[in-house]
């Protein structure tokens, strides 16, 4: 089962195939900011792809969209990915910040979900 890994907090966890970032991390209780809660509207759960971007789907047009008209034409010249988007087809690492630990497995209790 493919392996993501977030930076820097270094967390890692399993996704199975066709999930995407945040959904496979939403599978193991991890909180990962969202405004639009996962519609592809907001951007605020963009990641930067350190390494596996070849392991992700590709950026759908709704997905360059949005990233064109949240955060510039530039956007699309960067290794920068919508987690909510994104499906995991293999290992990728990618950093951001806010993605937090479950509070069971130490991470901060501040916006953690209850279980
Ligand atoms: S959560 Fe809003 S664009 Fe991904």
């Amino acid at each position: 089962m493919p392996t993501v890994k977030i930076l820097p907090k270094g967390i890692e966890y399993e996704a199975a195939d066709g999930l995407t970032i945040m959904g496979a991390a939403q599978s193991h209780d991890y909180y990962w900011p969202t405004t639009c809660g996962g519609e592809g509207r907001c951007t605020t759960c963009a990641c930067l792809v350190v390494s596996g971007m070849e392991n992700l789907s590709p950026r759908s047009r709704a997905e360059e969209r949005v990233l064109v008209e949240e955060r510039g034409q530039q956007a699309l010249e960067t290794p920068i990915r919508l987690a909510c988007q994104a499906q995991v087809h293999g290992d990728v690492v990618v950093e951001k910040v806010g993605v937090r630990l479950p509070f069971a497995l130490g991470g901060s209790s501040l916006g953690d979900k209850e279980e």
